[in-house]
């Protein structure tokens, strides 16, 4: 386990999956499994060609997320091009440091030609002070078989970005389906 030491600085990198080395993504599933306390090998498997922003301390990745391409459709509107945000962690030694909050301002600087950026939130307060906002309408999954409504305990939250459309947050939103978690 890394020492921590508050004078530390935190150097971010952006990388493409598929450009990680193989030790890189072993440290990404050793630190999502221990952030979230749980197998995250699988979990990061199903996500499709994930950009990873990776935060290090002297050398030592401490904070994480990743992003892939989802098609959100709020409302009438056409599909939104979004940059969906997974495995949001940092290293139970590393924390409160605002390293979070650096990779995650780092990964909307990133996403600027997307249409939006979304996520579901663990908690939905932290992201609200990073300037993300709960989606209020009713939230579905586009299946072959139509719209499924997702429970209402499934929150989602979103970034405007300069190529956001006006956004009535109240309308309904919809997600593709996909394998595991659907939002
Ligand atoms: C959620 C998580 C990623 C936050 O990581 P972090 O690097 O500690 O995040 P930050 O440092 O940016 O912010 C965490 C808190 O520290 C505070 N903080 C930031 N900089 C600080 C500093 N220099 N000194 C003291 N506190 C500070 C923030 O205000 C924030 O306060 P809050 O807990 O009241 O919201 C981390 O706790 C984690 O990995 N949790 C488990 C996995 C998880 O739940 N991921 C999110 C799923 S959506």
């Amino acid at each position: 386990m890394p020492a921590a030491h508050s004078t530390s600085t935190l150097t971010i990198e952006v990388k493409r999956g598929e450009l990680l080395s193989d030790g890189e993504r072993r440290n990404i599933v050793a630190l999502c499994s221990l952030a979230y306390d749980e197998d995250m090998e699988q979990v990061l498997r199903t996500f499709a060609d994930p950009t990873h922003v990776l935060g290090s301390c002297d050398g030592l990745l401490v904070s994480h997320a990743l992003w892939i391409t989802r098609f959100l459709q709020p409302g009438h509107l056409p599909p939104l091009r979004t940059a969906y945000v997974e495995a949001v962690a940092t290293h139970p030694a590393w924390r409160r440091r605002g390293f979070a909050a650096a990779v995650m301002r780092r990964l909307v600087a990133e996403v600027q030609d997307f249409d939006l950026a979304a996520l579901s939130p663990a908690d939905g307060s932290y992201y609200a002070r990073l300037g993300w906002e709960a989606w209020q309408g009713p939230l579905f999954i586009r299946t072959q078989e139509g719209l499924q409504p997702s429970p209402d305990d499934e929150e989602v939250m979103i970034f405007r970005l300069p190529r956001t459309p006006p956004l009535d947050l109240t309308q309904p939103l919809s997600a593709e389906w996909r394998e595991g978690e659907l939002w």
